[in-house]
């Protein structure tokens, strides 16, 4: 396996990748956050997991985060938006590897920390976290509610 920075070639199985982690995800939206990636001011960077045949086994994405993330101690950070090995490879140290290609092209933006997050019902990714020597700083629950004045219009205070 072949641990580098992905190229336009690589499209497609980086899609079936990002499809096969966020089964959920309409290819629309798939589109959207990979055109975001692209168009980014502070672009970061797709480091992927090459077989022989050129098929992909595992990627991470990497974005540089510019307002404050909880837990971290500097700004910006580094921070581990994607992180996926195809199951029939894993536990074989490529997640490991990625990790390591991503720290290396953080430190070398002169970040010194790398933040992610894992959701509360994956212990195994949690525990991967901590095996890579990320410490755990804090669980949240996200909320999200349309605002409106009174009237139902949506003017923004003088
Ligand atoms: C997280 C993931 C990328 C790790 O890939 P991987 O190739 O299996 O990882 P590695 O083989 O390099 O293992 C790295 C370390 O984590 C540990 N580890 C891996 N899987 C583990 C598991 N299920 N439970 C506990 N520890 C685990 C390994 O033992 C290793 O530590 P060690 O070297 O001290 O033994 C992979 O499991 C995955 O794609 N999971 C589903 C997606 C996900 O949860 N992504 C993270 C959030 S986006």
């Amino acid at each position: 396996v072949t641990i580098r920075p992905s190229t336009a070639q690589d499209l497609a199985e980086w899609i079936r990748l990002r499809r096969a982690l966020w089964p959920d995800c309409s290819p629309a939206r798939q589109w959207l956050e990979i055109q975001q990636l692209a168009a980014s001011q502070h672009p970061g960077v797709v480091i992927v997991a090459e077989r022989d045949n050129r098929a992909l086994c595992g990627f991470a994405e990497v974005s540089i985060r510019h307002e404050h993330v909880d837990g971290t101690s500097s700004v910006p950070v580094a921070y581990l938006e994607a992180w996926y090995v195809e199951r029939e490879f894993r536990r074989q140290g490529i997640g490991r590897q990625l990790l390591e290609a991503v720290e290396a092209w953080a430190v070398a933006r002169g970040l010194k920390e790398l933040a992610s997050d894992a959701e509360l019902e994956t212990p195994s990714s949690i525990a991967t976290h901590l095996s890579c020597g990320f410490r755990e700083t804090c669980r949240a629950v996200h909320f999200v509610k349309p605002i409106r004045t009174r009237s139902g219009s949506q003017t923004l205070p003088e």
